[in-house]
């Protein structure tokens, strides 16, 4: 059983995306204790005094400090962000080479310490890295999720936002399957101040006449390959993500989040990890809700969960 004392976060990988996890982490308070580890110790010590020197104006202070593994032992959360900048125009999948050697080392030298909390896995393809730290840390299958379709969700949020000039947070639903290429929107799911999207849309033409459900589709999809296109990679979006999820875990907020988990039967889908909405308390991840997809859908996620399966073989 998880024993929580709410207080301590690790975080591996201190490149653009770690170090911003790190700053949001950090900013909303989360933590009492946030320990940076990287493989150039050097560079997890500027990180952390850089934090640590806004303490003055912060709301809390969060004792941010570069560390090793042994401080894993008593962590509640290891979030794992080690990669690289993916290269513009290529695919998350595509990354799997080149991150697999390094989350396996992360995974047992995290492990080795005695850890036994929950891992938050970031790097990419990051369903594939999530079963991989699942099956490689040996810990049971709620304490290792990986961040899932959850950005991908807050994007879809966000774009509705954009086109219809509403607050994105009126937005209810989810993005599922892979947090790639292969993801989809479940728009059975999707509501708008309370009601079905479509329905919104029908009943008002005269505003929103020019609103396309598969143009909206297709930005959240490639919304995150624009941005690497333009700034070599992605972090603010990412960070805020792991925010909300070390937040949710750490306070046992029962949040029901888009994270990717494993499926052991829900949605008849077995020994994959897909983004799909699950209950996220301190013990990490729950009860997965199984939504009544129609056949298109689950079609769409049976065929996420093929193409993330197929790059789990061999990997162990
Ligand atoms: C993105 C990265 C985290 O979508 O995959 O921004």
């Amino acid at each position: 059983m998880v024993t929580m004392n709410r207080n301590k976060v690790v975080i591996v990988g201190t490149g653009q995306v770690g170090s911003t996890a790190a700053y949001a982490i950090v900013t909303h308070g989360l933590c009492n204790e946030l320990v940076l580890i990287d493989h150039f110790a050097e560079k997890a010590i500027a990180e952390a005094h850089d934090l640590d020197d806004g303490s003055e104006f912060q709301d809390r202070h969060v004792k941010v400090h570069a560390g090793d593994y042994s401080d894993c032992k008593d962590a509640d959360i290891v979030v794992i962000t080690v990669g690289r900048k993916p290269p513009a125009n290529s695919t998350r999948m595509a990354e799997l080479g080149f991150t697999v050697g390094l989350v396996g080392d992360v995974v047992d030298q995290v492990m080795a310490s005695g850890f036994n909390g929950v891992i938050i896995m970031v790097s990419n393809p990051v369903d594939v890295m999530a079963w991989y730290a699942w099956k490689r840390s040996g810990l049971p299958r709620t304490q290792v999720l990986g961040t899932g379709t959850a950005l991908d969700t807050s994007r879809l949020k966000t774009i509705i936002g954009e086109e219809t000039g509403l607050d994105p947070r009126n937005v209810g639903g989810f993005v599922m399957g892979e947090h790639g290429n292969s993801q989809f929107t479940a728009w059975s799911t999707v509501s708008l101040g309370g009601k079905p999207f479509s329905r919104f849309l029908a009943d008002n033409q005269d505003r929103f006449s020019s609103v396309s459900t598969a143009e909206i589709e297709e930005k959240t999809r490639t919304r995150g390959n624009e941005i690497v296109a333009a700034k070599h990679g992605t972090n603010y979006g990412i960070a805020s993500t792991v925010a909300g999820i070390v937040q949710t875990v750490l306070w046992d907020e029962r949040r029901i989040v888009p994270v990717s988990t494993l499926l052991d039967g829900e949605y008849c889908e077995h020994d994959v990890f897909l983004g799909v909405p699950t209950e996220l308390r301190a013990n990490g991840a729950n009860e997965i809700v199984e939504l009544e997809l129609n056949d298109e859908e689950l079609a769409k996620l049976h065929h996420s969960a093929e193409l993330v399966r197929e790059h789990c073989k061999g990997l162990l």
